[in-house]
């Protein structure tokens, strides 16, 4: 065996040379990788003894795309296009040995081989499209060769990564050899291709599906209809789509001019970077600096839930879903059974569109019991409280569960605010209390704010973040505060948008503004989805606030039919004109000027503040990081992944501006908007959230 350099080997045995990538975590296509792709294939090329090439790597995967830590930075090495050429070239046949996943570039390496064999655990994918960029080594115009327009256009468009047997089906690999022997399958496979004296095939060359689909021009048309909701906002999915198309209908070289170009624009662009940031965010707001990895962790594999409400039944289906066994207690047997049903009905739902199968329905409604009583939780691992939000009530509860629970049994909260520290203190068992907050709908959002109060220990931590990810949640360690992180920040924005409309613009004008930022729908459209009469008491409402005066008229959100806005019989929101009178009514009464709003004052009034609390929280040391924010507004609140996040956006939009901003709205409205220490700091040193 000879080092080709620090992360290739290449070995000869008999007429084969097996060319070994080993650059850890995930052999991405560092410089040093590509010189050793390109130096390790010209080397067994030259060598006469050499009939055959197998590429193959070390460790959990084949080579998992470009390595993302150095987009931006100057190029070094041999490019991969280079490299792709010697092998597309090589005289003799070069075979990709794919196990773990072939991603990006290096599934796009593995498509300028001429054959590729992988393990049935094999996964291959272009996932670009999820960094806000498109395979820019010719995935958009080889993939379309071997698996047509549709398929492709599904693929770059998604980032699925696509399992080895049905690559074997759609022909992006050639053999599926057996698990753990991908060496000696791959080495026989070769063997085959020269046995047989099979082709230098080149996918490169392929034109029969290219010249089917270009019969076909409406392909296109409809994906993009099927996918407008999906892709409102994102540049990338287009620009792939643009690509294949490209491969379609023009010749291979000018197809791949058309993928360059429009790869180095989205490169280059706002979008991918705020993508690329969030790829690292998402893996960062996992790592909680003091504590390892090796933290002891607490078996959990029966939970107990109080509350069959919305919530409770919500956070128990994660636990269904993955073979923990749930008890839900509740206090009336008409509560608990309304409770499953609801249950039951989502389960079936989600067979009915073919997530789930019949049995899997019957087996998950099998692991959740019901209950009345709390003494039921005696032996659970765990407990979630998961009913309203009164203080008085949570203590209550958390007192009888540090009597029935067992030692050792994790106590946690789903509140979305309340002091953590307090309910702990009725327990004599601080140090087991933690808070889980949960978003609605619990089974479907991704984002779980882990609230981390003053004596919660490490291993309830680090158990509740392993748990975090086995229910398939993205959680962010957060520190006790009113609202904790997201509902902190989401306040700013809410009190925002209600002062605006006091003070003169419409609610369907704010919520226009954030929807065209990104946001899935504004302020008020969500009030009325959620209902106006959250929390409103008919008969203390006496027209205080805009939404007494709504809820009165029974315009109480979507299910009365109108609210802020009117609804028409397909739930379609129109803005109203009663709406309208009662605001200017509103106004009028309380003696305020009316003005016009720009766009651009909408969003600075909305968002800006939200930065703000961001700085605060992050001073206060309420999040461990500035990313760790944007991981929780995107995953929970909507903001789209394409702009980062608050924090992110604030490094974008500049945080001087938004200082002078803060200190304006701060000298006419007062001081809710006072400047964050550390804003003020940080734009002294020059410097922006990602510094810290
Ligand atoms: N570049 C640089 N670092 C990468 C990387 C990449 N392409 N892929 C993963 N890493 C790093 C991660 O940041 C992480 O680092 P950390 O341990 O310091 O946090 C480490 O590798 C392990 O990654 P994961 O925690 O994600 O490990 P998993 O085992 O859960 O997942 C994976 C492995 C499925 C390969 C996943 O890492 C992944 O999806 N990677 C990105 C794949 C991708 O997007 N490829 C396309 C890149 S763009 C491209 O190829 C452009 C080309 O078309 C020109």
């Amino acid at each position: 065996m000879t080092a080709i350099n620090a992360v290739a080997d290449l070995a000869v045995e008999g007429d084969i040379a097996i060319l070994t990538l080993n650059s850890p975590p995930v052999n991405a296509l560092s410089s040093g990788v590509r010189d050793g792709l390109a130096l390790g294939v010209a080397q067994a090329v030259a060598d006469p003894a050499v009939k055959a090439i197998v590429l193959i790597c070390e460790g959990r995967t084949f080579i998992a795309g470009a390595d993302i830590t150095e987009f931006g930075g100057a190029a070094k090495g041999a490019s991969l296009f280079d490299v792709q050429t010697t092998m597309e070239n090589s005289p003799k046949p070069v075979i990709a040995a794919i196990h773990g996943t072939a991603l990006g570039g290096g599934l796009e390496v593995a498509l300028t081989c001429h054959y590729r064999v992988a393990v049935p655990s094999a996964r291959c994918g272009l996932p670009e499209v999820n960094l806000g960029l498109l395979p820019g080594a010719g995935g958009t115009q080889r993939l379309p060769r071997i698996v047509g327009a549709e398929k492709a256009l599904e693929m770059v468009t998604t980032g699925q990564h696509v399992p080895a047997p049905k690559c074997l089906e759609m022909g992006l690999v050639d053999a599926i050899v057996d698990e753990g022997k991908l060496r000696e399958g791959a080495i026989a496979f070769a063997k085959q291709v020269l046995a047989g004296g099979r082709p230098l095939k080149k996918v490169r060359d392929l034109q029969d599906k290219m010249d089917a689909d270009r019969a076909h021009p409406e392909i296109f048309a409809n994906f993009r209809k099927v996918g407008a909701r999906k892709f409102r906002g994102f540049l990338a999915p287009e620009y792939n789509i643009q690509c294949i198309e490209a491969a379609v209908n023009l010749p291979f070289d000018e197809g791949l001019k058309v993928e360059r170009k429009l790869f180095m624009e989205l490169m280059t662009g706002p979008q991918s970077a705020a993508q690329r940031y969030t790829f690292f965010a998402e893996r960062q707001v996992w790592k909680v600096p003091d504590i390892s990895d090796d933290t002891p962790t607490i078996p959990v594999n029966t939970v107990g839930i109080i509350g069959a409400g919305t919530m409770g039944g919500g956070i128990a289906m994660n636990f269904a879903n993955v073979g923990i066994a749930v008890t839900i207690v509740e206090m009336k047997q008409e509560a608990l059974d309304r409770g499953l049903g609801v249950i039951r009905k989502n389960y079936e739902r989600t067979a009915s569109r073919g997530g789930i199968t019949a049995q899997q329905v019957e087996d998950r409604m099998a692991l959740i019991k019901g209950s009345l009583s709390m003494d039921d939780l005696a032996t659970v691992d765990m407990v979630i409280e998961a009913v309203f939000e009164r203080m008085d009530v949570k203590k209550e509860i958390f007192e009888k569960l540090d009597a029935i629970c067992k030692p050792g049994a994790i106590l946690a909260t789903n509140t979305s605010g309340l002091n953590i520290d307090e309910i702990a203190s009725v327990t004599k068992r601080p140090e087991a209390v933690i808070g889980l907050h949960f978003f609605s709908p619990a089974n479907v959002m991704k984002l779980l704010e882990i609230v981390r109060a003053d004596h919660t220990s490490k291993e309830v931590i680090n158990t509740s973040m392993k748990l975090a990810k086995k229910i398939g949640k993205i959680a962010a360690l957060v520190g006790v505060c009113p609202g904790f992180v997201g509902n902190r920040i989401l306040g700013q924005r809410q009190r925002e948008a209600q002062k605006l409309v006091l003070e003169g613009a419409m609610p369907w004008d704010v919520d226009r503004v954030l929807y065209d930022f990104g946001f899935p729908m504004g302020p008020f459209a969500m009030s009325d989805l959620a209902g106006l009469d959250i929390g409103w008491v008919k008969e203390k409402s006496n027209g205080a606030t805009l939404r007494d005066v709504l809820c009165e008229l029974d315009r109480r959100g979507q299910k009365t039919g109108a609210g802020y806005y009117d609804y028409d019989e397909n739930r379609v929101a129109h803005p109203s004109a009663v709406t309208e009178k009662v605001i200017k009514d509103f106004i009028v009464k309380s003696g305020v000027n009316p003005r016009t709003f720009t766009d651009e004052e909408i969003l600075e009034r909305c968002l800006y503040p939200m930065v703000n609390e961001g700085a605060k929280i992050l001073e206060e040391g309420k999040a461990i990081r500035a990313s760790d924010i944007d991981i929780v507004w995107q995953n929970g609140y909507g903001w789209p992944v394409y702009r980062g996040g608050p924090m992110w956006f604030g490094d974008q939009v500049g945080l001087p501006k938004i200082l002078a901003k803060m200190k304006e709205f701060q000298a006419t409205m007062g001081d809710q908007f006072k400047p964050a220490p550390l804003l003020e700091k940080l734009v002294a040193e020059g410097k922006g959230f990602k510094d810290l």
